[in-house]
């Protein structure tokens, strides 16, 4: 499979069967955000691995949504601020960006081995942080179900679902 036939094969999946992913796909799954790409290679990451259906349902509590109790694991990626880059010239801390490569890494690895994963943004943090123990310095960014998809999408859903090319696109300047 291309590159491109790959990153079109991802979508979010917000329908799981009720399956366990083996410990084989999670592992690789985790290897592809272990090589990801950081600023100054900090890689100021740390990945929350949850199989225990138990855990599961409390970590789903941070985004109240049916479909997620049935994720057979959730990876919640948490930067690590203490250690992420910040430009000299602004200040800017880059640990979202890294995060965020990572999180894509596994999402296309996930796709790879016929799982389905979706990116969660729009959970409650500080509840996250809670049940999770995560310490201060550390930020959850987003919540990562896999499991076996029990959906389908539209295999050309590209063509309507993004905007066409040239909308996009500047070459050499901006206008
Ligand atoms: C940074 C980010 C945050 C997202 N947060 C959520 C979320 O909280 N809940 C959700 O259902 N989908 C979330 N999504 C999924 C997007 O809605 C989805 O990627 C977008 O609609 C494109 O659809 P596709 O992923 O199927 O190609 C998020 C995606 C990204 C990249």
């Amino acid at each position: 499979m291309s590159f491109l036939d790959l990153a079109k094969k991802r979508y979010s999946s917000r329908k799981y069967k009720k399956i366990p992913v083996e410990d084989k796909k999670l592992m690789y799954i985790l290897e592809a955000a272990r090589i990801a790409p950081s600023a100054s290679n900090k890689q100021p990451w740390y990945f929350i691995v949850i199989k225990e259906n138990e855990n599961i349902k409390k970590v789903s509590s941070c985004y109240h949504r049916e479909w997620l109790y049935d994720a057979s694991a959730i990876i919640v990626a948490c930067a690590n601020h203490n250690i992420s880059w910040k430009r000299p010239a602004d200040g800017k801390d880059h640990a979202d960006i890294d995060v965020s490569i990572a999180i894509d890494h596994m999402t296309l690895a996930a796709t790879d081995m016929g799982l389905a994963t979706c990116w969660i943004c729009n959970f409650d943090v500080p509840e996250c942080c809670k049940i999770l123990n995560i310490p201060e310095h550390i930020e959850p960014i987003a919540i990562l179900p896999v499991a076996y998809p029990e959906d389908k999408v539209n295999e050309n859903r590209h063509t309507f679902q993004r905007k066409k090319i040239e909308e996009i696109i500047k070459w050499e300047t901006f206008n």
